[in-house]
C-alpha cells in the first residue's frame, strides 16, 4: 500500500498528527499495534490515575476542553475526550499492525515500512513519502543493567579522573568492585547485571549515575532484604504470583523500573533522527524533524502539550514541502 504520510502509533501524538495533516488535506495512514487507539490510556494505566497536569496542558489541536471539565481530569474523562476527538475528526487507524521494520529506500526516495498484521499473521508492506514516528516515549518496559559501587570506589574513581582517561578509571574501579563483589559471589541470581559500559563513561555520556551501595547488597546477602528474581505473572489485589509459581501477599507494590523508547527496535535508519536511546538527536525546538522526510511526535518529554505542538509543526512542515516540490 502507498500513502503520502505514514504515522506509526495511534496514541495522542499520532492521532493529533493525523488530524493536523487532514486539516491540510494531506493523505495519511496510521498503523497501530493494539486493537484500539490510545492503548496506553485504555489498557496500561491504573484505575485511579488522574492527569497530573492542568487540563489546558492536556489537550490536542483544534479541540480545547470545555469549561465544565475539571482542572485535573481523571483518566476516564481524558479517555472520553480522546473518544470524542477520534469520532469528531473521523480518524481510522489500521489496528493490529505491529511495525517491525522500516528503511529509507534510496532508489525511489521513499520509506518502506513492514507491519505484521497480527490477525492474519501476514507481513504487510507500506510505502510513503513521509514517515512520522509516534510510538511514544514509553514503548517498552525497562529493566536496567546496574552498576553498584561503594562511595569509596566512586571517590577513588573521581580522584583519578584528573590524571587518567575515563577508560582507565573505569577499568580500575570495576576491578575494585569485582574484587569486592567476588566475595559476594554471583549477584545475577538477584537480578543485578553489570552493564558493558563502565560507570564513569556511563555518567559522562548519559548522565546516569551508578547505584551507590550503602549496605543494600550486604542486607540482600544476609537475607534481610529478600530478592525474588524473575518476572511477575499476575497481580490480584495484594497477592502476587511469580513466574516460578511462588505466591505471596504484599501490603504495597511499587513499580520502579521505568520505561524506554522502543523506536530503535523497528526503525532501521533511526540515525536520520534518533540517538541510540530512541530519543531525538536535535535539541528543542527542532527535535521533531529528521533527515529524509522522517519526523517524530511525542518525544519532547513535555507530555500531551508537547505532542500536540509536535503534531502541528510536523504537519505544517510537510505541507510546506509538498507545496514546493515534485510530490
Ligand atoms: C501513567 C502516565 C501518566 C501520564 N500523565 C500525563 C499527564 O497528566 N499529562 C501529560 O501531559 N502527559 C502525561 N503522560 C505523558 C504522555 O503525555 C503520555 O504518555 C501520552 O500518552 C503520550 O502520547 P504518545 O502518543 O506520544 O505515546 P503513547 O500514548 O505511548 O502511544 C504510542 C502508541 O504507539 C503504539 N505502538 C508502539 N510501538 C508500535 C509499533 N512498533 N507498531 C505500531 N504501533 C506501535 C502503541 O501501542 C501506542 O498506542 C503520562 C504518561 C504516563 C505513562
Ligand atoms: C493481536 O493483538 C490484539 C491486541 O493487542 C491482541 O488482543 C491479540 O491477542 C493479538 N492476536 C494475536 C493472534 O497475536
Ligand atoms: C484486532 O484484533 C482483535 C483481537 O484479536 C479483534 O477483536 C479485532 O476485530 C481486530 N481489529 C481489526 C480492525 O482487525
Amino acid at each position: 500500500m502507498e500513502t503520502v504520510v505514514l504515522i506509526v502509533g495511534a496514541g495522542p501524538a499520532g492521532l493529533a498528527t493525523s488530524v493536523c495533516l487532514n486539516q491540510h488535506s494531506i493523505p495519511n495512514v496510521i498503523l497501530e499495534k493494539e486493537d484500539i487507539y490510545a492503548s496506553l490510556w485504555k489498557k496500561r494505566a491504573y484505575d485511579r490515575l488522574k492527569l497530573h497536569l492542568a487540563k489546558n496542558f492536556c489537550q490536542l489541536p483544534y479541540m480545547p476542553h470545555g469549561p465544565d471539565v475539571p482542572t485535573f481530569m481523571s483518566k476516564d474523562l481524558f479517555i472520553k475526550y480522546l473518544d470524542a476527538y477520534v469520532t469528531h475528526f473521523d480518524i481510522n487507524p489500521r489496528y493490529n499492525r505491529t511495525v517491525k521494520f522500516s528503511t529509507f529506500e534510496v532508489s525511489n526516495d521513499k520509506w518502506r515500512v513492514e507491519a505484521e498484521n497480527n490477525v492474519t499473521g501476514e507481513t504487510e508492506v507500506y510505502w510513503s513519502d513521509f514517515l512520522v514516528v509516534a510510538t511514544g516515549e514509553n514503548g517498552d518496559g525497562n529493566i536496567p543493567a546496574r552498576h553498584v559501587l561503594t562511595k569509596e570506589e566512586v571517590y577513588v574513581g573521581m580522584s583519578l579522573l584528573k590524571y587518567c582517561s575515563v577508560t582507565m578509571v573505569d577499568a580500575l574501579v570495576m576491578m575494585m568492585a569485582s574484587t569486592r563483589l567476588f566475595m559476594y559471589g554471583d549477584l545475577s541470581k538477584y537480578g543485578l547485571f553489570r552493564p558493558k559500559q563502565g560507570p564513569f563513561a556511563t555518567k559522562l555520556f548519559t548522565g546516569k549515575a551508578p547505584v551507590i551501595d550503602v549496605g543494600t547488597i550486604k542486607k540482600i546477602l544476609e537475607g534481610e532484604i529478600q530478592v525474588i528474581n524473575g518476572g511477575i505473572r499476575s497481580i490480584q489485589g495484594k497477592t502476587l504470583t511469580f513466574e516460578n509459581g511462588l505466591k505471596q501477599d504484599f501490603d504495597a507494590i511499587v513499580f520502579a523500573t521505568g520505561y524506554k523508547s522502543s523506536v530503535c527496535n523497528w526503525l532501521k535508519n533511526y540515525e536520520y533522527m534518533m540517538k541510540e536511546d530512541g530519543f531525538p538527536k536535535k535539541p528543542m525546538p527542532k527535535h521533531w524533524k529528521g533527515e529524509k522526510n522522517l519526523y517524530c511526535a511525542g518525544f519532547s518529554r513535555k507530555g500531551i502539550a508537547g505532542a500536540a505542538q509536535d503534531a502541528m509543526y510536523v504537519a505544517e512542515d510537510i505541507r510546506s514541502i509538498l507545496a514546493t516540490t515534485k510530490y
